[in-house]
């Protein structure tokens, strides 16, 4: 992995993730409806999402014609150069939907399994995460040019603020306001964003001090994951895991292992 790679690769998800930005925050139809649903009525894709995956994966192709891809929207590729964008084009789809703000473009570039550069645009907050392997976590809009991410310091838990999601299949978002009903009185409080990839940048910038979700695919954490850990949080998923579908748990140093201890005990992973 040379420096010119990471650079390259960082530049090109720049790139795609303002380019889908763009078209995401420009192109909303006044008249945006639901173009079909996934795993439950509730998990809705619009043409949007379609339209921001076909922008952002027709770029990364006529560029590296050699890399594959896993898109939420079904960009699925093996590639023979190694290098893999593991893509979330809109995430916070039912905000968009909605027209409330916190929606993000999530796009990671990974080799062997590990995240070497990892961009996510927030279009409405006028911000665009970035990290590349071991260089740190920075953002640029909103900050004076670019700013270096450092995650907050660790409050005691009963003071921390974590965010949470809640999966769109019916059983596991039981069981998740169970879960969540039982951290409650043990936290400052819990926020519920609306999107994975907002959440674990906003543990990135400090803004939250740990962020959990049961049921996230890929897609949802690849880039937010790397941009927490460069940031200087802690991100994995059960203890002594790597995030994956069964529990991602982030938090500055301090928070992070006492939110995933009780997780364990709450048996956030499964019902
Ligand atoms: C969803 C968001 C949400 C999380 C869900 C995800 P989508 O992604 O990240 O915050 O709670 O688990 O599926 O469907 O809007 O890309
Ligand atoms: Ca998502
Ligand atoms: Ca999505
Ligand atoms: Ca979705």
């Amino acid at each position: 992995m040379t420096d010119a790679l990471h650079r390259e690769l960082l530049e090109l998800a720049q790139e795609a993730a303002r380019r889908a930005g763009e078209l995401l925050r420009d192109g909303r139809p006044a008249d945006l409806a639901v173009a079909k649903t996934k795993s439950s009525p509730i998990d809705v894709v619009t043409e949007m999402d379609i339209a921001a995956e076909k922008l952002i994966t027709d770029l990364i192709s006529d560029r590296r014609p050699d890399d594959g891809f896993l898109g939420e929207e079904g960009a699925s590729s093996e590639g023979t150069s190694g290098i893999r964008w593991v893509i979330d084009p809109l995430d916070g789809t039912v905000n968009y939907l909605y027209g409330l703000p916190t929606w993000a473009v999530s796009i990671a570039a990974e080799q062997d399994g590990e995240t070497l550069a990892g961009v996510v645009a927030a279009p409405m907050r006028g911000e665009i995460y970035h990290a590349v392997r071991g260089g740190g976590a920075w953002a640029t809009g909103a900050w004076e040019g670019e700013q270096a991410l450092a995650c907050r310091p660790a409050p005691p838990l009963e003071q921390a603020l974590v965010s949470t999601g809640f999966n769109y299949v019916t059983e596991v978002r039981a069981h998740q306001a169970e879960v969540a009903g039982r951290l409650v009185p043990l936290l400052r409080d819990i926020r519920r964003s609306g999107s994975a990839a907002v959440d674990l940048c906003d543990v990135a910038c400090g803004r939250l001090d740990g962020y959990y979700e049961r049921g996230l695919n890929a897609w949802d954490f690849a880039a937010g994951d790397l941009i927490a850990r460069e940031a200087g949080a802690l991100v994995g998923g059960r203890p002594g895991e790597r995030p994956s579908r069964e529990l991602t748990v982030a938090g500055s140093p301090g928070v992070f292992e006492p939110l995933q201890g009780l997780l364990e005990d709450f048996g956030a992973w499964h019902d």
